[in-house]
């Protein structure tokens, strides 16, 4: 079937749509003999596409990866500044794994890491707004009036958050625990909301992306997808 050059691109887990896109505009991607246009369509299985040369991998193998992420790794296939990153401790894959959207570097939790670019990309959009829960430490007692202004929506520099739901809400000495729930993926989002209502956060960890759950995944360690899984994802 024809499709988008950018989608086989992707579909082959080389790179982003978005990244094949420069590829494409670079001039880096040739169709039957033919530099590509932007646009342009073509179908893998009967046109002959290659990238800097190279044909496109025939079918590659797609992984689907959870991946409990400790603090203290950078969710990146790089980092310049040498630091570990997430894709460290997935070594063992043979494969370019990309991320599913990003934890900051203290952040802890449910990671995905995928080679299948097009689904990466369609499940980070922000339009699709899949669900995530975070398991929130913050300092002090947190109070029915923060509680409120949090499942309300607070007001951030970059606009007001949708509503949230607060679960499980316990207070330690010195500190409180909840589960918060939001459905955008703004930068640094529980970070901000938190301060923004005076609890600042000093841990964070994510438990739920849509129906996926950490469960009890050892920090550090991935699981594969069900195939079921990655068929539920699909459709969301
Ligand atoms: N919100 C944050 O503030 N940080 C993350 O890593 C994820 C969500």
């Amino acid at each position: 079937m024809k499709e988008r050059l950018q989608k086989c691109l992707a579909q082959a887990g080389l790179a982003s749509r978005r990244e094949a896109e420069t590829w494409i505009v670079a001039g880096r991607v040739v169709v039957n003999g033919r530099v590509a246009q932007l646009g342009e369509s073509a179908d893998p299985e009967v046109d002959r596409i290659e990238v800097d040369g190279r044909p496109l991998p025939a079918g590659e193998r797609k992984y689907y990866l959870l991946l409990n992420k400790p603090a203290g790794y950078v969710t990146s296939a790089k980092d310049p500044e040498g630091r570990p990153v997430v894709t460290d401790l997935v070594r063992t894959i043979p494969a370019r794994l990309f991320s599913v959207g990003r934890l900051d570097l203290t952040t802890e939790g449910l990671l995905l890491l995928t080679n299948d670019g097009d689904l990466a990309q369609r499940l980070a959009h922000p339009r699709h707004e899949v669900e995530k829960t975070y398991l929130v430490r913050v300092r002090g007692g947190l109070t029915p009036a923060a509680r409120f202004r949090l499942e309300s929506g607070v007001e951030l520099d970059d606009g007001p958050t949708a509503p949230a739901r607060v679960d499980d809400l316990r207070c330690t000495a010195g500190h409180s625990w909840f589960k918060l729930t939001i459905h955008e993926g703004r930068n640094r989002q529980v970070r901000r909301m938190c301060e923004a209502v005076g609890f600042p956060v000093s841990r964070l960890k994510r438990i739920r992306l849509a129906f996926l759950e950490l469960d009890h995944l050892a920090t550090g360690s991935f699981r594969h997808l069900t195939a079921a899984e990655v068929a539920q994802l699909r459709q969301l």
